[in-house]
């Protein structure tokens, strides 16, 4: 059954969905961990290089590619990418990273979403109130993913997982109800909401009292400096570049095929230049506005700047789901705010989850001309399925590795990929015409060389360095416990198989489009 192609409802809408789709866990949950883990004012210059000259690029590459695939009836970026280089026939299978990507950091990112959901509900029921260190919160958590049934708050993982179902329930539900319906709908109603709890979070922590009188020091000005002193001894160290430029990718949602789908439902009349930089832009303000002035300064007035590394470096989610709701236990209405804070995650991550599940519909959709009922029925089960392995080995570091792949290596790869074949093969110059096709404004010349030049080179040098520092290790599963490799092998044997049936599903896909059976 073929359905009429679905677009966006209004323009403010498509920025909603897209910058929904940038603010997420990796705003208020990562970034922090990131910028706190390389010390005082480390992180800063790189991170905001990296925004300049890959991420913002990468933005308005993603958005031309997406909008041009559209226009052949693609969304997602086997199809798009076929349309960038329609003499060969082999592209359409590195598109395959498009829907690959995403799927994998569904796998776990749902999951972490669900988490959000419960702490919030523990924060307005007061389940949290009681616990006083930060090894009552870290056995809260781990007693919460069922690794602890004795000696945890639960037995099993069953409250985790119930939290799980309605969380997995409502994406599929926002999903199944289409472009407009359901991710535009939800976007419009949550970014606004999402903001206005940060931004009221925030202002209570920059007006917190140092509580400490032996630290006087520790303030909120002194935290804010923490992140934005900024230490230029730090930039000589190829570590930091490497996370600042991950997180960039991260927060943005660039390299994982999301934008191009999203963009895919824009009208060719539509500015792409501006809603890029403003869905950019919003992201950008989540991230180092709200959540800069949230989650350091907070740690930093209540544990001092020697201690928020050390709390970045013991746990990726003990700055938000153990110092934080501790910092919540001392000020007043604290379960109000513990809330808040939660709920405001958990938003975060549903507009970011809806558009990580949205290539693998639209692919289904596009290239089987399956309905966007089935396409989501379909993905659903799969989904379902191969959400598992996170939940129930979150121990034996199956998530970590996922986090790793996804996170990390895929999108790296996504986007190298992407914008070679936009900038060099499609051709710059008409990469440039087809952005500003629609546009008001004209964007600055120097993005069209940075786009060309500058934007490749950063990301062939970061695969470098990757392949140089840490290929092998990571292959051969040095770092892993030996009690976990089992775990992790059988995780990237999962994955190998997802690779080996998207590839079997384009194959499909244009033999049957080539023999004028769709
Ligand atoms: N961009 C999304 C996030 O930051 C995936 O979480």
């Amino acid at each position: 059954m073929t359905q009429k192609r679905q677009r966006w409802g209004t323009r403010t809408g498509v920025i909603l969905a897209v910058a929904g789709s940038a603010v997420g866990l990796g705003n208020f949950l990562r970034f922090p961990v990131q910028a706190a883990k390389y010390g005082e004012g480390a992180f800063i210059i790189p991170y905001l290089v990296a925004l300049v000259l890959v991420g913002i690029p990468l933005v308005w590459v993603e958005w031309t590619a997406g909008r041009f695939g559209g226009g052949f009836g693609h969304s997602s970026a086997p199809g798009i990418f076929q349309s960038l280089w329609q003499k060969n026939r082999f592209i359409k299978y590195f598109g395959i990273l498009g829907i690959f990507g995403p799927f994998l950091i569904y796998m776990y990112y749902i999951y972490i979403e669900s988490w959000c959901l419960a702490y919030a509900y523990y924060s307005l029921t007061g389940q949290l109130a009681g616990i006083a260190s930060s090894g009552g919160f870290i056995d809260f958590l781990s007693g919460y993913q069922g690794l602890t049934g004795e000696v945890g708050t639960f037995a099993g993982t069953s409250q985790g997982f119930i939290f799980f179902l309605i969380t997995f329930s409502l994406n599929i539900s926002v999903t199944y109800f289409g472009i407009k319906g359901g991710i535009e709908k939800l976007c419009n109603i949550a970014l606004p909401i999402l903001f206005f709890f940060g931004i009221v979070l925030a202002i209570r922590v920059i007006t917190l009292f140092a509580p400490d009188p032996l630290h006087p020091d520790w303030n909120s000005i002194n935290g804010l400096g923490f992140l934005w002193n900024a230490d230029l001894s730090a930039l000589k160290s190829p570590k930091v570049w490497m996370a600042a430029a991950g997180q960039v990718f991260f927060t943005l949602s660039v390299g994982m095929g999301v934008i191009l789908t999203y963009s895919s439902y824009v009208r060719k009349k539509d500015d792409i230049a501006l809603s890029g930089l403003a869905a950019g832009t919003t992201n950008q303000f989540a991230e180092v506005v709200v959540a800069g002035s949230l989650v350091i300064p907070a740690a930093f007035i209540f544990f001092g700047p020697g201690e928020i590394v050390n709390i970045a470096n013991s746990g990726a989610f003990n700055l938000g789901f153990v110092t934080m709701p501790q910092i919540f236990n001392q000020i007043a209405i604290g379960p109000l705010f513990g809330f808040l804070w939660f709920f405001m995650l958990f938003l975060a991550g549903i507009t970011s989850s809806i558009s990580i599940a949205q290539p693998s519909v639209a692919f289904l959709e596009d290239e089987f001309k399956i309905s966007r009922q089935n396409s989501v029925k379909i993905f659903g089960a799969a989904a379902f399925i191969l959400c598992q392995p996170a939940i129930w080995f979150v121990h034996r570091g199956v998530l970590d590795d996922l986090d790793f792949w996804g996170a990390n290596f895929v999108i790296v790869l996504g986007a190298t990929l992407e914008i070679i074949l936009l900038a060099w093969i499609f051709g710059i110059d008409k990469a440039w015409n087809e952005l500003h096709q629609g546009s008001r404004v004209r964007l600055p010349r120097i993005f069209k060389f940075i786009i060309k030049y500058v934007t490749p080179a950063c990301l062939l040098t970061l695969l470098g360095w990757w392949f140089y520092c840490d290929w092998w290790k990571v292959i051969t599963m040095a770092d892993v416990p030996p009690e976990n490799v089992p775990y992790i092998l059988g995780i990237r044997l999962v994955l190998l198989l997802i690779l080996i049936v998207l590839t079997i599903l384009v194959f499909m896909a244009w033999r049957k489009r080539n023999a004028g059976k769709l």
